[in-house]
């Protein structure tokens, strides 16, 4: 695809056509959704989250109360700003939805990448990320929060799935060169794990996970996704009119598999499945587990399927049992029964003073620890969608659509009726840029000062989380 845009994680942050990325990619529309989702976030009603993978299962979950998870990532590389800000309220709000939280901060990658010294890469992953994240409204309860560095298990994790990819594929994912460090090369291997390891046995097993990003991060989760699939020595695929078991490698026939399944029957007739393979299924896998195996052994004798060299077919209504048991298979193989995660799109903001936000460019953004005067100030100088003369802009109206300061207000300011009106002021020209960007100036203050507050009293609170506070 040479004329296709790629998305680079490791790039500027910047897409130019949002809904060419849904023909691109792949990546699905979120619109569509809305209307499922109960209380949706400031983010989704305002058109900031445009896109998704698989959401409508996550929407699901949330409805019927079952279980599901929220993971994300930061890398530590210097200032939090706003950008971040959506992702850790992204990520809070799942929690509220009743989703757990995990989040890790992406030291290895930061240390990797952008040459970050690990001193730094602490310092910044607690004062910008973790307590932006506590002040932002994440809870201890359900929430897990570590750095890259000090997660053995998702290090393991990380080798297993990197023994899954090879360099053309990364090649060709990531635009990765001979001049590419093999530290730079295992980040997808790194970020993969993090998102998958929230489903390992101890961790909750597997179950629904969403990771809500900004899109650049859209490679990480295809290949998240598509590896996830790679763990198991069996995959189930679901079509419409049947039900298809798969062997991944090619190697197992059906006999095979009903001579294993009978002999872990008889098995687990004789006693309980152990408890690592038990918590490697959701609550009502374990249900459906529990009413006998061999029952259900049965059942798949009686089944009709259809035998292929490498796959078999059953009628979807089977779906359930055939998923427990291909599920005891895997496990007793090797294998982790990961469900592929999610993914939730968010719109990059664009720098207050036009073109890119870059972090280089201290006016084109704010940080979140910066102080609020200085936000402020920042405010009343960005870039609006203004007309040339006042004349012009009482008798045309402003511009919202090409004004900074009103896209800082659409992403940040809560008040959805002092936003309306904003934007009717300023098409009807009845208030012009000066006295609107005081106005929105003041808005942005008073949230940073409020945010500012909420860090302060975060401090205190490092320890609920696990994490220790850096020496300062
Ligand atoms: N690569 C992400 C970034 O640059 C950080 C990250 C690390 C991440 N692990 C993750 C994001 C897991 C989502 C999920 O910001
Ligand atoms: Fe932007 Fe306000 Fe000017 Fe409209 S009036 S262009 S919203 S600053």
């Amino acid at each position: 695809m040479p004329d296709s845009p790629r998305l680079d994680p490791w790039g500027r942050g910047q897409v130019e056509d949002y809904p060419r990325l849904v023909e691109a990619f792949g990546i699905e529309s979120f619109p569509p959704l809305l209307p499922g989702v109960a209380k949706p976030m400031r983010y989704m009603a305002r058109g900031v989250i445009f896109g998704h993978r698989d959401y409508a299962r996550v929407i699901e979950a949330m409805r019927a109360r079952g279980p599901f998870g929220v993971i994300s990532g930061f890398m530590p590389s210097g200032r939090a700003h706003l950008g971040a800000k959506m992702v850790m309220e992204e990520i809070v709000w799942h929690q509220r939805m009743g989703g757990d939280a995990t989040v890790a901060i992406a030291d290895m990658e930061a240390h990797a990448v952008r040459g970050v010294s690990w001193e730094k890469c602490r310092e910044w992953g607690v004062s910008e990320y973790i307590l932006s994240l506590i002040a932002l409204g994440l809870k201890p309860k359900n929430a897990r929060v570590y750095f890259q560095s000090e997660n053995r298990q998702v290090q393991d994790l990380a080798f297993e799935l990197a023994k899954e990819a090879n360099y053309s594929e990364m090649k060709a994912i990531y635009g990765f060169t001979g001049e590419t460090t093999l530290a730079h090369m295992l980040c997808p291997a790194v970020q993969a794990a993090d998102i998958l390891a929230p489903q390992l046995p101890g961790n909750g097993g597997p179950r629904l996970l969403v990771v809500p990003v900004g899109v650049d991060q859209d490679p990480h989760i295809r290949l998240t996704r598509d590896m996830a699939a790679r763990m198991d020595p069996l995959i189930v695929e679901h079509h419409q009119k049947k039900v298809v078991v798969r062997s991944r490698k090619g190697r197992i026939s059906l006999k095979e598999i009903i001579d294993f399944l009978e002999a872990v029957a008889e098995k687990i007739e004789k006693e309980p499945p152990p408890v690592e393979i038990q918590q490697s299924f959701s609550d009502q896998r374990i249900e459906t587990f529990r009413g006998s195996i061999l029952e259900q052994l049965d059942a798949i004798k009686k089944i009709r399927f259809t035998a292929h060299e490498q796959h078999i077919e059953f009628q979807p209504r089977t779906a359930g049992v055939i998923e427990a048991i291909v599920g005891v298979y895997n496990r007793y193989e090797g294998g982790y029964n990961f469900l592929p995660p999610a993914g939730l799109y968010h719109r990059f903001m664009s720098g207050l003073t036009g073109g890119k936000m870059s972090s280089s460019v201290p006016e084109s953004h704010i940080a979140l620890s910066e102080p609020p005067k200085d936000a402020e100030a920042k405010v009343l100088k960005a870039r609006t969608g203004g007309r040339a003369t006042e004349e012009e802009q009482r008798r045309l109206g402003g511009e919202p659509g090409k004004c900074a300061v009103y896209e800082l207000m659409q992403f940040h300011l809560d008040d959805d009726k002092a936003l309306g009106e904003m934007h009717d002021l300023c098409v009807g020209g009845r208030r012009l840029c000066g006295a609107c960007k005081k106005w929105a100036a003041g808005e942005m203050r008073g949230i940073m000062e409020e945010h500012r507050e909420k860090r302060e009293e975060a401090r205190g609170r490092l320890d609920e989380f696990g994490v220790k506070a850096p020496r300062s």
